[in-house]
């Protein structure tokens, strides 16, 4: 059976598109291998996701932008398309791979949400990796969220001309078995107020995954996606009106769009394996692979 990966780095009007290319494109890959070699789409969209939070370019556990504080928490989901389970935490702080926390919510407690201190024990508990705030707190944020304020803005990583850094960061897969999964994670918004959670970590939101249907990854200003609960409605699109992929993803922008004027994008793989990308913002960063042929910026 055809299988189907496609990752995201963020949606913004994105300078240099050319310098995320190599990172993508590297993810993508390794993504598409596991695939190949029989991987489950949940370890295939989780270690996706993982790669994307190592590389300091995206908005993602290690280069995750700043809140007013100064501060660098995440937030990350996972959803298992075989059986609607989910995991996600927000604000977090120290986890290396908040997308690998949120599966360990989905697969070791009876939760589906957790927040702050508990979830890090939590990820302390497992021996998840953890780092100190100068992993996550790099001088380009730092700088970043300086101009931000100046502005007196709250914006997308993306957002900021000159940032050196941009993207929340997603994954959507179906593996040889027909089996979805999907899973997205974030620093939020430059300057967001302590404590504000977006649609990332939200089921529904900023993620969504069901083999009967399909599984999506967000990005863009969570308030509206929160709103519209972007993720489910893409999947409805599915469900209900019998869309696939490329024509629900276009639907549920145009329905943000419509809606609340949201300012993002989606990925999606519906279960027949074709994809969907779609966007309000000038551009969103994105790879896939089908069938291990690439396409990547
Ligand atoms: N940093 C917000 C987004 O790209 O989704
Ligand atoms: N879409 C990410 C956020 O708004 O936090």
């Amino acid at each position: 059976m055809s299988h189907m990966l496609v990752i995201h780095g963020g949606a913004g009007a994105i300078r240099a598109p050319e310098r995320y290319a190599p990172s993508l494109r590297r993810i993508v890959e390794a993504g598409a291998r596991l695939l190949e070699e029989g991987a489950g789409a949940l370890d295939v969209v989780s270690h996706c996701v993982a790669l994307l939070e190592d590389d300091p370019l995206f908005n993602a556990g290690c280069g995750s932008v700043l809140n007013a504080e100064g501060e660098a928490f995440c937030d990350a989901s996972i959803m298992d398309g075989r059986s609607l389970a989910a995991g996600a935490v927000a604000g977090v702080k120290g986890v290396r791979n908040p997308v690998r926390l949120a599966r360990l919510v989905m697969e070791t407690t009876p939760h589906v949400f957790m927040i702050g201190a508990g979830a890090e024990r939590l990820g302390r508990a497992h021996r998840l990796a953890f780092e100190a705030d100068s992993y996550f707190v790099t001088p380009a944020r730092l700088e970043e969220l300086a101009r931000t304020k100046a502005r007196g803005a709250v914006t997308l990583d993306h957002a900021e001309p000159v940032s050196g850094k941009l993207g929340t960061v997603g994954a959507v897969a179906r593996d040889g078995a027909g089996n979805l999964a999907a899973a997205t994670s974030t620093g939020g918004l430059v300057n967001q107020m302590s404590g504000r959670v977006g649609d990332s970590p939200v089921i529904g939101a900023g993620v969504y995954a069901d083999n009967e249907s399909c599984a999506i990854s967000c990005t863009g200003v969570g308030e509206k996606f929160l709103r519209t609960c972007l993720a489910r409605t893409a999947a409805l699109f599915v469900e209900t009106q019998g869309l696939a992929a490329p024509e629900a993803a276009k639907a549920a922008v145009a329905y943000l769009m419509r809606r609340v004027r949201g300012s993002g994008g989606l990925i999606m793989v519906d279960r027949a394996g074709r994809c969907g990308v779609a966007h309000s913002t000038p551009g969103l960063l994105w790879a896939s692979a089908e069938n291990g042929t690439i396409h990547a910026p």
